[in-house]
């Protein structure tokens, strides 16, 4: 006897819609977007088909910037690196020629918890703290960044003087300074160990890493 042809289209349908809505595609061809050449799974932008990659890593393209939304911010990928699931981003205020050259977003360690899609993967508990001081601070931990941040006319008449600080604690950055905001070093800065009075401001690498998390919503497979 023959299944009626009702019960035969509706189990096509059904299974049909498991395998294009239900789970995730490893096999969608890979998107571009600017610079960023190889978006694939887990990763999809808001543009591609929505089987493809994973719901929580989902990036924007606007005007040709890759953009990972983080919390409340708005970060620029700058790498995919698929072999150690690290992403490589930088906050829209200090990209060169961004003014005024400050973070755009506060972000730190506290931002992160274990559920959540991205994870700080170093163990490093360093910051960059950007401040602006009364007076002349030398140490080799106040970066001096005054030829990048342009003045905003915001302490007209006094001269301030500003600083990346890649620090652990905003304790010891003196009285004299006034923390203008927080993120997250490049790995390249997180253990202390370079002087970097004498870089400029535009040589200094401020992207910074985060690794992602696949298992969440879906089993990898
Ligand atoms: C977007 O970026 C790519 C890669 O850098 C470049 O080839 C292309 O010309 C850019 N397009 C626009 C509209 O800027
Ligand atoms: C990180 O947490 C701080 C404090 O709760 C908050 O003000 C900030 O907006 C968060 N950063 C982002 C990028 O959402
Ligand atoms: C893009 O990434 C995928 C997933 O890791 C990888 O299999 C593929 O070889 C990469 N392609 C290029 C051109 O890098
Ligand atoms: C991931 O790999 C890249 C390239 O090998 C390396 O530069 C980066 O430090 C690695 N990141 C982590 C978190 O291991
Ligand atoms: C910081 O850099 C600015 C601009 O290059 C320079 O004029 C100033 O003397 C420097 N200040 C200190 C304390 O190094
Ligand atoms: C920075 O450069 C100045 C002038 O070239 C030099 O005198 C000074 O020793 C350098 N400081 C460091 C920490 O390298």
């Amino acid at each position: 006897m023959r299944p009626p042809a009702l019960i035969v289209v509706v189990v096509l349908l059904l299974h049909q819609s498991c395998s294009t809505s239900a789970k995730p595609d490893h096999h969608c061809p890979a998107s571009s977007c600017g610079n960023i050449r190889n978006i694939s799974y887990p990763f999809r932008l808001t543009s591609d088909p929505k089987n493809c990659g994973d719901p929580r890593h989902i990036l924007s393209c606007e005007n040709n910037q890759t953009v990972l939304q983080l919390y409340g911010g708005r970060y620029y990928v700058r790498l995919i690196d698929y072999s150690n699931n690290t992403i490589r981003v930088v906050d829209p205020g200090v990209v060169k020629d961004n003014h005024p050259f400050i973070p755009r977003y506060l972000l730190d360690f506290n931002n992160f918890s274990s559920i959540d899609p991205y994870y700080y993967p170093y163990d490093s508990r360093t910051k960059v703290i950007f401040v602006n001081c009364e007076k002349p601070m030398n140490s080799r931990y106040h970066f001096n960044i005054s030829a990048c941040v342009k003045d905003d006319g915001m302490y007209s008449g006094s001269k301030r003087y500003r600083y990346a600080v890649f620090t652990e604690s905003a304790v010891d950055l003196g009285d004299l300074c006034q923390v203008e905001q927080i993120s997250l070093p490049s790995s390249s800065y997180l253990y202390g160990d370079q002087d970097l009075r004498n870089i400029s401001c535009t040589e200094l690498v401020w992207d910074f890493e985060l690794s992602w998390r696949e298992n969440g919503a879906y089993i990898k497979h």
